[in-house]
Parts: structure tokens; sequence; C-alpha cells
């Protein structure tokens, strides 16, 4: 039997050492480098963070597996037994140039189901947490279900990329939507933008392109408090694969789907 208890306890604990790590590296020069593009960087302390959790990991959990962004987790085939899936800085583009909007983001997963989620915004000192079954909650406090809202009063994080032409997405489906409500915001960080639907400072959010790490513990926070998590299309996500995403106060959810999504 998996000792979730002292899985969680180990992780808040991790945790907190890494977020340390990473604001005392904010009186140190980064080594920042690009991946796939000019815009998609990586620091020493991305690489720095995820080896931490990996080391920890494997030094306690021998028969766990683990998906890590930068690379130094394992090649998975499934998600059978406990797996975990790590963003060690998601939001890397803040931690550069702005040092704040930025997360450490971790899921567990059992057998493809997400058990434990975690998002630390590291400069904020807030750590969002979920256990199935147990409910969400930000510095141990717990948050309620989510409120239903109408979409002329909704607040939606999107990126505006995807109203303007771009490959994945017609820039005209979404205009209309952005056009009827009340405001949207971008923070960069999927991980806090899901933090932040689950805490009600958001209603909803969408991204046409996200991977397991950066929502694996969002979505068991937000289904934790009520709240949606599809992809574009409506379709549960594969926490194995790439995605569109879709989050929203379950209402909320249906009619964007319906209004703006399906039309
Ligand atoms: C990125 C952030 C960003 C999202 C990108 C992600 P990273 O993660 O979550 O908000 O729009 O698609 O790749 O690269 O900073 O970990
Ligand atoms: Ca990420
Ligand atoms: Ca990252």
């Amino acid at each position: 039997m998996t000792n979730w208890k002292e899985i969680d306890q180990n992780v808040r604990a991790w945790i907190k050492e890494a977020g340390s790590k990473i604001r005392d590296s904010f009186q140190t020069e980064l080594n920042i480098k690009t991946k796939s593009n000019r815009n998609d960087l990586v620091t020493n302390m991305d690489e720095a963070t995820e080896r931490l959790f990996i080391e920890k990991i494997r030094t306690t959990y021998k028969d766990h597996k683990i998906m890590g962004e930068e690379g130094f987790g394992d090649e998975l085939l499934d998600l059978d037994g406990v797996t975990w899936i790590l963003d060690p800085i998601d939001g890397t583009m803040n931690f550069v140039h702005q040092q704040r909007n930025f997360a450490i983001s971790i899921g567990v997963y059992e057998d493809s189901v997400g058990v434990l989620g975690y998002i630390y915004d590291v400069v904020h000192d807030e750590l969002y947490h979920a256990h199935r079954g147990h409910g969400a909650y930000m510095n141990d406090v717990k948050l309620p279900d989510l409120n239903e809202v109408e979409v002329e009063d909704s607040v939606i994080a999107l990126n505006a990329q995807w109203v303007t032409s771009n490959r994945r997405i017609d820039p005209k489906i979404l205009s209309p939507l952005v056009q009827k409500v009340r405001g949207t915001r971008s923070y960069g960080s999927a991980a806090i933008e899901m933090a932040y639907i689950a805490a009600g400072r958001l209603d909803a959010y969408l991204s046409m392109r996200l991977a397991p790490w950066d929502f694996a513990a969002g979505k068991i926070l937000i289904e934790e408090v009520g709240g949606i998590v599809t992809d574009l299309d409506g379709n549960e996500l594969d926490p194995l694969n790439k995605s569109s995403l879709f989050v929203a106060k379950p209402r909320l959810h249906q009619t964007i789907m319906t209004d703006y999504l399906k039309r």
C-alpha cells in the first residue's frame, strides 16, 4: 500500500528546500540557454531543481517512476504504478525576466490517476496542494468549492497569441469570447494559472499546447474544488502526452464549449 501521508510530508519538505535554493539563486548569475527556439528558455536552476527532486525520489521511493521536463527522469511508456510528474520551474521566462510568477509543479499519479498535486509559487511563498478526495488547500487553508459565474462577469486566462495568427487555432474562434468576458489575463505560468482557478481568482484558462508537467498538478487541484479539466475538444486529458487545455468552473466550461468552441 502506498503511504500517501508520508509522501505528502516529504514533498512539502523537498519543495520548501528547493524553493529556498531558487530564492537564493537571485543573488547569483544565472546560466540561461535556449531549447526548441529562442523563447524556450532553460536555466541552471531548472536543471538543478529537477535533479534535487529526482535524487530525493530515487533514494526514498526506488520503485516509483519519474517524468521530468528537463529530461533527467525516466522514459515512460505508461503511467502504471506511482509516477511523479515534475516541472521544476514552470514559467522560466518569468523567472529569468521578472523573478516572480513562476512555480514548482509536482503531480504524483497512481495508475494514470492524479493523487497528490503541488504548485508552489516560490516568491509569494504560496503552496497550493491537493489530495484526491481530501480537498485542495492554499498554505493549509482549505479552498472552497468554485462558485459559478456568467461569461460576461468572468476573468479568463489566455495568451494573446491565440487571438492573432498562429499555427494552432484560428484566431477568429476565441476573439468573440475575449470581447464578451469581463477581462483577460496571462500570467505566463500554466501552473499558476491553474492554481488561480482553484483559488477562485480566475474563472477559466485556455491554452493550445501544454505538456503533462504543465498540468499534472493543476488538474488535481482544480478537480478537488469542482472545476472541469479537459482539452479544447472537451476530452479528458492524457497525463502521458501533450495536448490543448481548457479548464473552467463547471457551467462556464459548458457555456464556452457550446457557445464559442463548438460553434
Ligand atoms: C511554460 C509556461 C507557459 C506556457 C508554456 C509552458 P515552462 O512552461 O507554463 O505559461 O504557456 O506553454 O511551456 O517552459 O516555463 O516550464
Ligand atoms: Ca512548464
Ligand atoms: Ca519548466
